[in-house]
């Protein structure tokens, strides 16, 4: 294991791992890392998405988890979901506007957690936490990055950077998503959630369309309104509007 500081961030780097949210919380369980602790590792032989789904972790792709202790409500902790998605966003535009400009890609967020590259995935975020005495002990942030491959068997079509014409390091990706991380969650520490909320929607997928959300049970379709701030989806329906946790859209 190799350890380099980046800003107020300490990196802990391993070979292979099962997952780097697996390994984050049992490190943070056992007070080996804290907040401001980054896991990555080059190949993860039990990556995990949403739902849990596998998530695949080609070598050379981007995957890692950021280890937080905010000291917010319980129910605010979805929210660093919309402000990582941002974050992601924020650092792919960068690297595209500074290398690749002429071809810049449609660049979208997908409800909940997704970072669309003309409207394929190209990184998906996977946030657990723990609570102790009903406060919120620590949040892992597991974010997985497609950076020179991607898995072609997947439900929702997926994409990487390379694929768009974009040579980028997986290093310089995660350096530059922390820059764009620490001012938007200072900025989310000192007034909420309202700016990271206008960010996100502002290039959501599908918004103001009609789309359907895909429940396991059920499907159901609708307007895609916006977010509330518990990050539901706001889908309106000819009988009202109603608000969605968990599920797929599309
Ligand atoms: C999703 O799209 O469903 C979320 C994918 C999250 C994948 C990342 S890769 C790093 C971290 N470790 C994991 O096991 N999962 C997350």
């Amino acid at each position: 294991m190799k350890s380099d500081i980046y800003k107020n961030f300490t990196i802990l780097s391993f070979d292979e791992l099962q997952s780097t949210n697996d390994k984050a919380k049992e490190m943070a369980r056992s007070f080996e890392v804290t907040d401001g602790h980054i896991i990555i590792c080059d190949y993860q032989t039990n990556g995990r998405g949403r739902m849990n789904r596998r998530w695949v972790s080609d070598s050379g792709n981007l995957h890692f988890s950021l280890v937080l202790k905010p000291q917010v409500r319980m129910e605010n902790i979805q929210q660093l979901t919309f402000l990582t998605v941002n974050s992601l966003k924020e650092a792919v535009f960068e690297i595209f506007s500074e290398k690749n400009l002429q071809n810049m890609p449609k660049i979208s967020k997908k409800w909940p957690n997704d970072l669309l590259l003309d409207d394929k995935k190209l990184a998906g975020i996977l946030i657990e936490s723990e609570i102790v005495n009903e406060k919120c002990d620590f949040v892992v942030i597991g974010v997985g990055v497609n950076i020179g491959s991607h898995p072609k068997d997947v439900m929702f079509k997926a994409t990487n950077l390379a694929e768009l014409t974009l040579k980028a390091d997986k290093n310089e990706v995660l350096l530059k998503f922390l820059d764009k991380f620490a001012d938007n969650y200072r900025n989310w520490l000192d007034f909420g959630f309202s700016g990271v909320k206008n960010k996100w929607l502002d290039g959501a997928w599908k918004l103001n369309q009609e789309i359907t959300v895909n429940l396991g049970d059920q499907k159901v379709s609708g307007v895609f309104t916006g977010i509330d701030d518990n990050g539901d989806l706001e889908l309106k329906k000819n009988d009202g509007t109603i608000k969605i946790s968990v599920g797929d859209v599309s």
